[in-house]
């Protein structure tokens, strides 16, 4: 039986057994590939996505879970395909290798939608499940802090009454 949600803000259909790891479905069968395999066992945050807004790793739940539900992908995140967190990644030169970024930026907008300006402990403690061999933490954490003032809404001055 297929199972139907919400992806990137569209509707989709997986054919794939109910117990099929949801990274799996995205990955091979929705070829949705910049969700990554990392440990396979919830431990790095590589296939990180949002299920109802919330990070999830997608490589430990099965699809079933995610019927009739919202996901999203570091695809989808962006509106128009760049997301301030990506814009502000660019800019911070954050990866290196790359391959753990896109869970990285998963797990910040999640931070970010729910508290727009955190501090150092607030970043380290909201990524601490995701993990970077190539080390670039200092990049990201500053990458994070570059997307909060792109993400903050500019005030129009009041309008001078004439
Ligand atoms: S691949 Fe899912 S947490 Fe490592
Ligand atoms: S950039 Fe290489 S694992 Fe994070």
């Amino acid at each position: 039986m297929a199972t139907e949600f919400m992806l990137n803000g569209k509707p989709a259909r997986a054919e794939a057994d109910a117990q099929t790891p949801l990274l799996w479905v995205l990955r091979e069968d929705l070829e949705l590939t910049g969700t990554k395999y990392g440990c396979g066992k919830g431990l790095c945050g590589a296939c990180t996505v949002h299920l109802d807004g919330t990070p999830v790793r997608s490589c430990s739940l099965p699809l079933s879970v995610a019927a009739g539900r919202s996901v999203t992908t570091i695809e989808g995140l962006g509106a128009d395909g760049m997301h301030p967190l990506q814009q502000a990644w660019i800019d911070a030169n954050a990866p290196q290798c790359g391959y753990c970024q896109s869970g990285q930026i998963m797990s910040a907008a999640a931070l970010l939608a729910g508290n727009p300006s955190p501090t150092d402990a607030d970043i380290d403690a909201a990524m601490s499940g995701n993990l970077c061999r190539c080390g670039t933490y200092p990049r990201i954490r500053q990458a994070i802090k570059r997307a909060a003032v792109l993400m903050t809404p500019v005030v129009a001055p009041a309008e001078v009454q004439s």
